[in-house]
């Protein structure tokens, strides 16, 4: 029987060099790559997958050149109006995770409404991180740990896996099980280094826009067949 992870994160990548190798433009790529995200969410809860973890803008991508950069955030402003429609018809709930202070304010404005809007949908949970550094991510939980401390809101003692954990952005969130990441690198740049700690990987060289249906499932199968147990005896034991 096919063991379907709970909660798969992807590092969706390739979108550049998917449409250069079309003779396109880079922001192409992004496009088509936005364009997909609807068809690969369907399929994921299809095939039972509860929570989906899209890394969509790194903190490292401001360096990107000026016109990609607002490209991008235009894209990613326009799905997520487009997504209070996509909610609603899927059931799904959103949330975004990153630092979004250095979003415009009507961006932020729309997040909000979105996240508010969607929160009692219990289909897929889709995730998508903006501006979204794992280092960072845990600097921010960092400080608002140390500023409970001092305010005595909370005991040094007191402080544990679970605790860190819920001063992360992904505090309602279970951690991933299956990590994908499209288009033939290797790394996590940045991505969810706390959650991702027991998580199995998966690489593919398929770039983001040609990752549909079959290639989910083909992750998932390699998923199912992988013996997971962490510390434990390979030839008995629980699936922890
Ligand atoms: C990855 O390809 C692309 C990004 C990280 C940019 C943003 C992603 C999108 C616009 C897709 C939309 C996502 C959502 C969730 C709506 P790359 O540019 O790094 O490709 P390359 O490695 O080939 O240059």
């Amino acid at each position: 029987m096919l063991k379907v992870p709970n909660h798969v994160a992807i590092i969706l990548d390739g979108n550049g060099r998917w449409a250069k190798s079309k003779g396109m433009p880079r922001n192409y790529g992004h496009t088509m790559g936005a364009k997909n995200v609807e068809g690969v969410c369907r399929a994921a809860y299809d095939m039972g997958i509860r929570y989906l973890t899209f890394y969509a803008f790194s903190t490292e991508n401001w360096s990107r050149p000026d016109s990609e950069v607002e490209a991008i955030m235009s894209l990613l402003e326009s799905y997520l109006k487009n997504c209070q429609k996509i909610a609603k018809k899927n059931n799904m709930r959103v949330r975004v995770i990153g630092d979004l202070s250095r979003l415009d304010e009507k961006f932020r404005n729309n997040i909000k409404a979105l996240e508010e809007n969607s929160k009692t949908y219990d289909g897929l949970c889709l995730t998508i991180a903006i501006n979204y550094g794992s280092r960072d991510e845990m600097v921010r939980g960092m400080k608002k740990m140390t500023r409970d401390v001092l305010e005595g809101k909370l005991e040094v003692e007191d402080i544990s896996e679970e605790k860190f954990s819920s001063y992360l952005d992904t505090a309602e969130l279970p951690d991933p099980d299956l990590l994908i990441r499209t288009s033939g690198e290797m790394r996590l740049s940045n991505y969810l280094l706390w959650q991702l700690a027991y998580s199995e990987f998966y690489f593919t060289d398929t770039p983001w826009p040609d990752f549909h249906e079959k290639e989910l499932r083909q992750a998932v199968e390699a998923y199912s067949a992988r013996d997971r147990r962490y510390g434990g005896l390979k030839e008995e034991g629980s699936n922890v």
